[in-house]
């Protein structure tokens, strides 16, 4: 199977969140040019509207929608998956990439703040699953991809809060895998380390300031402590979530797929 072309997803609505990030706009490029039709969703209209522009110049045919939604707010949630299926019928593949990261050591960490993050990162990344996924079920087709990370594997100095939610994003991911896969949708995720993004760079560079190293110092330093040597692109993300979203990866099932040059094995 070329799990790459451009029939992959032909009859299919993906619904990619954090589109106007690093990691959801390289997806929903990939997506576009495996066929599928395409909601693409974040609070920067700008953004969205040259992300548009940008599919439409690569792939002539493709359908393509915004909307714009501050998913922290259900009723922006509610607006968006309305809006995502009048346009395009069903939603069959659903990227949760829109998140935040944040937060600082735990004798600091204000209640507002881990409340932020564990809302946007978990709490919201279940909302949006539950609602799609009652005609993912209907239907008993559907994939659903959640944007973890390796944060969500094993501690990291001063993430209590970003990694208390992608802990919790696994094991949501894990538990709903064994509930959808019932009803032939499958549930995963990937678990990226650093990847050259903005969040990837505001940690690289929150991560110098405290180590006293340039940014570049830093950046140099993350990337030769990875066996591959080099921080993983957004593209790279994007392709496996692609993988994973595809018949190629049939029989995944709640898996924390990692994409980390090397850096974790377990
Ligand atoms: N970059 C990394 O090093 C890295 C590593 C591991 C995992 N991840 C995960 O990968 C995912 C994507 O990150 P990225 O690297 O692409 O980061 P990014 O470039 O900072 O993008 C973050 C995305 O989240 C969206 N977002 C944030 N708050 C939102 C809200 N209230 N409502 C709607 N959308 C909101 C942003 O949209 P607007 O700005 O338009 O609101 C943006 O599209 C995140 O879940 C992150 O935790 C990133």
């Amino acid at each position: 199977m070329a799990i790459f072309s451009s029939e992959v997803f032909k009859n299919q609505h993906a619904l990619v969140t954090g589109a106007t990030g690093g990691i959801g706009y390289e997806t929903a490029k990939v997506l576009a040019r495996m066929g599928a039709d395409i909601t693409i969703t974040g609070r920067k209209e700008a953004i969205l509207k040259q992300l548009k522009e940008v599919i439409l110049s690569e792939q002539t045919q493709v359908n393509i929608d915004y909307v714009v939604a501050d998913l922290a707010e259900s009723s922006d949630r509610e607006k968006l998956i309305r809006s995502a299926q009048n346009t395009f019928g069903p939603i069959s593949l659903l990227v949760n990439s829109a998140g935040i990261s944040g937060g600082s050591i735990v004798e600091e960490l204000s209640q507002d703040v881990l409340e932020r993050i564990m809302h946007l990162n978990y709490t919201v990344s279940i909302l949006l699953s539950q609602e799609i996924y009652k005609t993912m079920k209907e239907n008993e087709v559907g994939a659903i991809v959640n944007v973890s990370s390796l944060s969500g594997l094993r501690g990291t100095y001063g993430g209590a809060a970003y990694v208390g939610s992608k802990f919790a994003l696994n094991g949501f991911t894990q538990s709903f895998a064994l509930e959808a896969i019932k009803h032939n949708v499958r549930v995963n995720a990937v678990c990226p380390g650093y990847v050259d993004t903005k969040m990837g760079r505001d940690a690289i560079r929150k991560k110098a300031d405290r180590e006293n190293n340039s940014f570049e110092e830093q950046w140099e330093i993350e990337s030769r402590n990875l066996p591959s040597g080099r921080i993983t692109t957004a593209e790279e993300v994007a392709n496996t979530i692609a993988f994973l979203l595809s018949d190629a990866a049939e029989n995944i099932v709640g898996e924390a797929v990692k994409i980390s040059g090397g850096s974790v094995m377990r």
